[in-house]
């Protein structure tokens, strides 16, 4: 059984793992074994090997983690979709969720309650103030409108994480803030140098609790998963 050991998920906790998804064809490989015959369709429908081998290595490595919280294989993990597409974990009291970009990958873990995660590579958003009009509240567009870059983008890039993370966390995805629950609490999270991201849950105050490496075992050489926990 290729289950490992993970910090214990506390109910008042949230993990969120951070981890780098590997393209070479090896731990690939060993990552797709892992995964359901639906993912395996879904996998083969990429044009790209890129987005091929990103998408198999995120949904390995999340069933991976998810698999040491229930104490299961990963491969043997069943996930529900909600009518917009956002992925659920079959029986159990464990709630996910997970965001992407590029080579990075964030997966956020609670139990009794929901959650949603997005990240984003810093970057500059050409359009940043017309997005920002019509998604965020007039505040926040205010305050990209009169930044300069590259702060602008940085702002930007905020305030989307913490929209999307709300969105993700509604099972909406993208909708402007005036569509969203507004009792949604958001965090924003300290991610590796190039990126930012936040995560969106609906109960209390957080502080991180533990920092964790875990190299699951059979994949030690490509793949790495830095945890954090908020409590
Ligand atoms: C959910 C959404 C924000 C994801 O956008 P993205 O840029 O791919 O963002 P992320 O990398 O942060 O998240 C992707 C992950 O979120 C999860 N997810 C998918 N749909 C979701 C939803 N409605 N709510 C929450 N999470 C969702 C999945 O785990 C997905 O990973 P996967 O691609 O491996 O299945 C975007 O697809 C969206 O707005 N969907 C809303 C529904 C919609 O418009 N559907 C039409 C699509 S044809």
């Amino acid at each position: 059984m290729r289950t490992f050991s993970i910090p214990p998920l506390g109910a008042h906790e949230v993990h969120v793992w951070s981890c780098n998804l590997p393209a070479e064809a090896e731990p690939v490989a060993a990552l797709a074994s892992l995964l359901s015959p639906d993912e395996q369709s879904r996998a083969a429908r990429f044009r790209f090997d890129v987005h091929r081998r990103r998408f198999i290595a995120a949904r390995g490595t999340a069933r991976l983690l998810l698999g040491a919280y229930v104490m299961r294989d990963g491969a043997s993990l069943r996930f529900e979709y909600e009518p917009l597409g956002k992925p659920r974990l079959s029986g159990g009291d464990v709630a996910f969720n997970v965001s992407h970009c590029d080579d990075r990958m964030l997966l956020a873990v609670r139990r009794g309650g929901d959650i949603g995660v997005d990240v984003e590579r810093i970057r500059p958003i050409a359009d940043a103030e017309s997005i920002a009009g019509r998604y965020f509240t007039e505040e926040e567009a205010e305050r990209i409108r009169s930044a300069a870059e590259p702060l602008r983008s940085h702002f930007f890039l905020r305030s989307w994480t913490r929209h999307e993370a709300r969105g993700k966390f509604a099972g909406r995805g993208v909708v402007p803030v005036r569509e969203l629950h507004t009792e949604v609490q958001v965090l924003d999270l300290a991610t590796p140098g190039e990126h930012v991201a936040a995560v969106a849950l609906d109960c209390g105050s957080f502080n991180a609790v533990f920092d964790a490496t875990v190299q699951p075992p059979h994949y030690r050489e490509g793949l790495t998963c830095h945890g954090f926990s908020l409590s």
